[in-house]
């Protein structure tokens, strides 16, 4: 099983951003962040290894290959943090159940994600596509997203279902807005970030919220953590996007640099296509080769550089941090809070 993103965490790192000396210095690390939910964490990768067993032997083998293939489990911790950040037990049984479900919800996009993109590998392992097949893989996400709703009820809160359902819908819209968008060099930062809103950004905000609705936290609260929900999973997107552009397939645990290849566009490239318009035939060469043989990766990446869109993207990053940081102000001071208000630097510096 993959290490947990906290302890993956290097503290080191920190010093190398100029942005986060900006984003003031977190007064907890990464690790400690997770720390604080570490013994619910643990409940919940006991509810997720009982929701995903069934009758249905294939069913309880490829839910039992997720489970231990990890993850960083951001999202549950999410709804465990902002539970306990309105003044709320993390520990209680509904609220794990309900961290289970959206980690449940998120494993169902990815395995749908990768039929999609076509992706071999998730977390340092054949993705389920590659290693079962499509058809398995379309009926497993279903499955999944079918479990995730079922456990739901038991909440027997209509509030908890809107927000269950309206993500869901909206996850889709995003990733079928972006299969309309493939392949197209006009795409504009406007609909690359409804887009990345859709399918990441909601789900992230959703988190939050039902760990506010489950603590009985006041409207405010409520919307607060919303908010920076919403803006921290903009941020993780768009991160996750310049890692694909970035980073090598090592350190991902998934391929990297495929985002081009499949055709989609991202913030860097959207703004090195701005600033250097002559550098459009080297991406439709890289989207019509669908390979790096005529173009390398690195000559890119080296046009988004010297032009400042690898810095422009990353500010953008760092703006939706910052506003995320900023909605925390809502609530009442508390360790928890703390810990969500460290989380966005943490994101920024991710490496994986
Ligand atoms: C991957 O999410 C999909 C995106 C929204 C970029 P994560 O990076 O949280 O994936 P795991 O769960 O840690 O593997
Ligand atoms: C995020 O988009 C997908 C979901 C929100 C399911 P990507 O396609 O960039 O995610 P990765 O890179 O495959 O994890
Ligand atoms: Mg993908
Ligand atoms: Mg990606």
């Amino acid at each position: 099983m993959r290490r947990p993103f906290a302890a993956r965490f290097d503290r080191s790192r920190m010093s190398t951003s100029g942005h986060l000396a900006a984003v003031e210095e977190p007064q907890v690390t990464a690790s400690r962040v997770f720390q604080l939910v570490a013994e619910e964490l643990a409940l919940v990768e006991l509810e997720f290894e009982r929701q995903a067993r069934s009758n249905i032997q294939v069913i309880a083998y490829i839910g039992e290959y997720l489970r231990a293939s990890g993850g960083k489990r951001v999202r549950p911790a999410l709804t465990l943090l902002a539970n306990a950040a309105v003044g709320s037990d993390p520990a209680r049984e509904n609220v794990v159940r309900m961290a289970t479900v959206m980690e449940f919800l998120h494993t169902a996009t990815l395995v749908h994600d990768d039929i999609i993109d076509n992706a071999e590998t998730r977390r340092n392992r054949p993705s389920i596509n590659s290693r079962f097949g499509n058809q398995a893989a379309v009926l497993m996400g279903d499955w999944l997203y079918m479990s995730a709703f079922e456990t739901s009820l038991r909440e027997r809160s209509l509030p908890v279902l809107d927000i269950l359902t309206a993500v869901t819908r909206k996850m889709t819209e995003g990733e079928l807005l972006q299969l309309t968008t493939l392949g197209r060099c006009d795409l504009t930062e406007e609909t690359y970030l409804d887009i990345l809103l859709r399918k990441t950004a909601y789900l992230f905000s959703a988190c939050c919220e039902i760990g506010a609705l489950l603590g009985d936290a006041r409207d405010e609260e409520r919307r607060a953590l919303a908010s920076y929900g919403l803006n921290l999973g903009a941020a993780f997107q768009l991160v996750d996007d310049l890692l694909d552009f970035t980073a090598d397939e090592d350190a991902l645990g998934k391929a990297a640099g495929v985002d081009l290849l499949e055709g989609k566009l991202t913030l860097p490239l959207i703004y090195l296509l701005e600033r250097d318009a002559s550098r459009r035939a080297d991406v439709q060469s890289v989207m019509r080769e669908g390979g790096y043989t005529t173009v390398p990766r690195a000559r890119l990446v080296a046009a988004a550089s010297q032009t400042g869109a690898l810095e422009a993207a990353r500010s953008r990053a760092y703006e939706f941090a910052e506003s995320a940081r900023a909605a925390l102000d809502a609530l009442p001071p508390s360790d928890y809070r703390d810990a969500l208000a460290a989380l966005p630097a943490f994101i920024l510096e991710r490496d994986r």
